[in-house]
């Protein structure tokens, strides 16, 4: 009998999986946002904010792209392991050399092992600041959580320039001489405390699914007088877990369950904080405050609460979660990576930054995938994919610790392609108590599985995750100057596999030619380690 609804359930899985189709075609125009700023930003068949993917766990996104930009244009589905397909994972350089302009290509997205709430973005020139992110929702065929009403918010920052022009000002003056030109907010799409009202009916039941596709801040989330159940971060169930706020680095999602009150007697407004470690707390300016109308009953008063102190709030935390499927912690561990996190600041222009010595840059000739699948044994030596690669090269199924140890003053974001990660401890990485004061936090029995988390300044963090995924999968900061500046490596995951199993289209190879990248040999498309012809890479060492 059970045997019998087993294979009931996996036939009615089959014939309800879909082919789903989405066509954009992307292009820059002129768009202002903000209610102040006009600047080009990357739109979608004509449209900013760009309609939200929805898709059924099991369906297969087609995800069918123009290149209307003057540069080279790749997609990166944020959260999706890519299993068997990781030249779908649209990293610029490191999976492709990018869809010409005025050519087309079309990702196939798998979605038979994921759900929950991913994002789509642009991932080749730096495209998520000037409006290339969507939010990709996986819904589960059979929820674990009845609910009402399922409401997604999107929070971003939008800078009053495009991110290419801000950025290279930034870079030929001193550190800060510009002042700081604090971005505005966008809540769903539109400009700060000018978004629409979200609607509760009293007694409901409600799914909150909140993503920070920020390019570079933090947000903080709270509704006051209303209790929040985390029950998923970065497309993995959660225990339900009760939180009064949730703190948000770049790149973060939460789903949160909220039960309506049981009157409309009251509206609220949902507090929205937004704010940077690198821009000096100043009133006013930095954290900046925003709300969310939370509405019961049109017009009706607005309850008003007591200020509470961020230090009074219970925030979310990637320690005090637990996956739902108690997966355990990874032992014993087959391979430790120490990554240093490196900042110089120079006289002029913005800090570099690295993971260990070089800094991250894909002015390679050839994209890592394929530097992998052509070279044979030496695939597995990280010096052919080039030091601006940062190459990590591990093997199969070996259980992976990544320890970051950031020394220098700042917060960053980290994201690492084709896996969740279980966040496992983070503690001090200097001695001065000045800096860091903190217990060491521990996640040692069922650490929670994100794909994006807090890398916090003064401090290491350690990782695991388990080479089950052959591909080649970027490892980054996710803020996007950071990124822009270095700050990233390229996991070289079982070469041999990729090797052995893996079919590149085509297409991959045809637009590499068009753009006069090579699609063989080592990162300077040559053989061995002959490097003739490969831009060099720029060496970072930590100021101190
Ligand atoms: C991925 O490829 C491997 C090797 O070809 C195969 O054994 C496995 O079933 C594939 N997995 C998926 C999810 O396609
Ligand atoms: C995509 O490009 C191919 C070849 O470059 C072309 O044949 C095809 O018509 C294009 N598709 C669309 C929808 O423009
Ligand atoms: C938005 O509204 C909040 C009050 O909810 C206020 O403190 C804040 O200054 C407003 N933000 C802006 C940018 O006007
Ligand atoms: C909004 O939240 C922040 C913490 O992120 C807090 O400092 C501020 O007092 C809150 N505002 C209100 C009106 O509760
Ligand atoms: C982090 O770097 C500092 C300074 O080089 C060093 O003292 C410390 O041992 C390192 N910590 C880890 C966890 O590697
Ligand atoms: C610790 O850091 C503080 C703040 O940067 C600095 O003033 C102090 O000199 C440092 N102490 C030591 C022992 O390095
Ligand atoms: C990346 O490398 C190219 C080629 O060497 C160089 O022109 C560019 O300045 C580098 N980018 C950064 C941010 O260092
Ligand atoms: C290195 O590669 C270049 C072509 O990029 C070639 O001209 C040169 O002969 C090669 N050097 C050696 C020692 O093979």
């Amino acid at each position: 009998m059970l045997k019998f609804v087993f294979s009931w359930l996996i036939a009615a899985y089959v014939v309800l999986a879909a082919d789903v189709h989405v066509w954009w075609d992307v292009s820059f125009q002129s768009v202002s946002r903000d209610g102040f700023s006009t600047h080009l930003a990357t739109v979608v068949n004509g449209r900013l904010p760009i309609p939200p993917v929805y898709v059924d766990e099991g369906d297969v996104l087609f995800l069918h792209v123009q290149n209307s930009l003057p540069h080279p244009l790749s997609i990166h589905a944020h959260g999706l392991f890519q299993r068997n397909t990781t030249h779908y994972d649209g990293t610029g350089m490191v999976t492709e050399c990018g869809i010409p302009p005025g050519y087309n290509f079309t990702y196939k997205i798998h979605t038979e092992e994921q759900t929950g709430m991913f994002w789509l973005h642009g991932h080749h020139e730096f495209e998520i600041p000037d409006g290339l992110r969507v939010p990709f929702i996986i819904r589960k065929r059979k929820s674990l959580w009845e609910v009402d009403e399922d409401i997604l918010i999107t929070l971003e920052d939008w800078m009053s320039m495009e991110f290419i022009e801000r950025t290279q000002l930034l870079d030929t003056v001193p550190l800060g001489s510009l002042g700081h030109n604090y971005p505005s907010v966008l809540i769903n799409g539109i400009s700060g405390n000018l978004t629409e009202p979200i609607r509760f009916v009293p007694g409901k039941k409600y799914r909150l699914r909140i993503i920070s596709m920020s390019s570079t801040y933090w947000f903080r989330f709270r509704i006051p007088g209303h209790q929040m159940h985390i029950i998923e971060a970065d497309g993995i169930d959660s225990e339900p877990a009760a939180v009064d706020g949730l703190d948000m680095c770049p790149g973060q999602r939460y789903s949160v369950l909220v039960d309506a009150l049981d009157t409309a007697k009251f509206n609220f407004n949902i507090n929205v904080t937004f704010f940077a470690d690198f821009v000096e707390r100043t009133p006013n300016i930095n954290p900046r405050y925003y709300h969310i109308p939370l509405e019961y009953r049109q017009n009706a008063p607005i309850k008003q609460f007591p200020l509470i102190e961020d230090a009074q709030v219970k925030w979310s935390s990637d320690f005090g979660l637990v996956p739902q499927d108690k997966q355990e912690i990874l032992e014993p561990i087959d391979r430790r990576i120490v990554l240093d996190e490196k900042e110089h600041i120079p006289d002029i222009g913005l800090p570099d930054y690295a993971f260990g010595n070089y800094a991250f840059n894909h002015s390679t000739n050839v994209p890592a995938l394929l530097t992998a699948l052509s070279m044979g044994d030496l695939a597995f030596d990280p010096r052919v994919y080039g030091p601006q690669a940062n190459a990590q090269v591990v093997r199969y199924m070996e259980n992976i610790e990544i320890v970051f140890n950031n020394t220098n003053g700042r917060d960053h974001s980290f994201h690492l392609h084709g896996h969740a990660f279980q966040v496992v401890e983070s503690g001090c990485a200097v001695q001065n108590r000045t800096l860091c004061s903190d217990k060491t936090k521990y996640s040692l029995k069922w650490p929670m599985r994100r794909d994006t988390v807090t890398l916090p300044m003064y401090h290491y963090l350690k990782i695991r995750f388990k080479a089950d995924n052959p591909g080649t999968f970027m490892g980054q900061c996710h803020q996007e100057q950071h990124l822009y500046k270095g700050l990233a490596f390229v996991l070289i995951e079982a070469p041999d596999k990729l090797q052995k199993n893996l079919k590149v289209p085509r297409i991959i190879m045809d637009h590499c030619h068009i753009l006069g990248r090579k699609t063989q040999g080592n990162a300077a498309g040559n053989w061995g380690f002959n490097m003739t012809g490969l831009p060099q890479a720029k060496l970072v060492v930590n100021d101190t």
